[in-house]
């Protein structure tokens, strides 16, 4: 019975240590194409975030000046590198694998698509493929995003919209995302969201969400597919809170800045501590100056 624990046990390891060596890309995300068309304006933005984010391992590009890890990161400018799809790039920096971290909370996919233009710079036979419109005629940068609330219900809005044939269209089967925005980041409100026929999607607010004193609360409304609309979103102050007074930090006991703010406690505490270091060092001084006298006046 032990024998056969071992055994398996032995075989696990043995499975765990196997190095992976192909890292297989998703295809629906090998076939993902950067929203806009690289050029020199977007290869310098990627160099820049290149040497802040990827050059302590993969080096600079072209001089196999790399870290080596185990596995090694590979050369950007490496036929390693350059044989993935631009999807399969973008892919592997945003999931990471081992060694190799995941960027996908740290950098947006635009600043992971600025970096592949970057990586794509050191390879001549890169011709770029660029992701197809939202529809024949419009144009991802012309996506819009507008907010209503539907006070009876609780209801946020969000209508998306896009130019085409220049007439404004709406976008069917977006998935949004609405937060609210907090000093320390955006809280989402409820699921991803899907538009309809009519490029709707709608969102129900808590009824206890709270606002500023106001009952004021900044929306922020998103694509979730950076790929396909962009950096589309929606940014407006709204009265649909609870109104919630916070005394500002400078306010009440929050800073102790001058003596009147400060809480008697503190006060007391502090100048015991004070008198009792003093009073400590004087009976030092005291007992010295006793101890000197006494050996003054054997002498003489
Ligand atoms: C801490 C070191 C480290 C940093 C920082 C790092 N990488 Fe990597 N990268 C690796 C290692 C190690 C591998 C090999 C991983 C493997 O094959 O399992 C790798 C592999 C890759 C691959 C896969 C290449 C292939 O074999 O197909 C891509 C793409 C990649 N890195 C892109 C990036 C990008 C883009 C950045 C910066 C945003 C970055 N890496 C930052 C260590 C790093």
């Amino acid at each position: 019975m032990k024998r056969s624990y071992l055994f398996f046990l032995f075989i696990g390891l043995f499975v765990i240590r196997a190095p992976a060596q192909e890292w297989i890309v998703p295809a629906e995300n090998g076939s993902k194409l950067s929203p806009f068309a690289f050029s020199d304006s977007t290869r310098m933005a990627g160099a820049v975030l290149y040497n802040l984010n990827c050059k302590s391992c993969h080096g600079d590009p072209g001089m196999n000046n790399v870290v080596k890890l185990v596995p090694l990161p590979p050369d950007p400018a490496s036929a390693k590198m350059q044989g993935n799809s631009d999807g399969a790039i973008f892919y592997k920096a945003a999931e990471g694998r081992g060694t190799m971290p995941s960027f996908k909370n740290t950098l947006t996919a635009s600043d992971t698509w600025r970096i592949i233009s970057f990586i794509r710079g050191f390879n001549e036979n890169y011709v770029q493929e660029i992701a197809k419109k939202l529809a024949p005629g419009a144009s991802f940068e012309q996506v819009k995003l507008s907010l209503v609330w539907m006070q009876e219900n609780n209801i946020i809005q969000v209508a998306v919209s896009a130019l085409k044939d220049r007439v404004r269209q709406p976008v069917a089967g977006a998935e949004l995302k609405l937060f609210v925005k907090k000093y320390f980041g955006n809280l989402p409100v409820g699921e991803v969201q899907t538009t309809d026929n009519k490029g709707i999607a709608l969102f129900h607010i808590p009824k206890s969400l709270p606002g500023d004193s106001a009952g004021i609360v900044r929306l922020l409304a998103k694509a979730v597919d950076e790929t396909a609309f962009g950096e589309a979103k929606a940014d407006t102050s709204m009265a649909i809170g609870v109104p919630v007074y916070r005394p500002p930090l400078n306010q009440e006991r929050a800073l102790w800045n001058v003596g009147r703010k400060t809480p008697f406690w503190l006060l007391f505490t502090y100048f015991v501590c004070v008198l009792a270091v003093w009073g400590f060092i004087f009976y030092v001084m005291l007992q010295l100056r006793v101890l000197y006298k006494s050996d003054s006046i054997n002498k003489s």
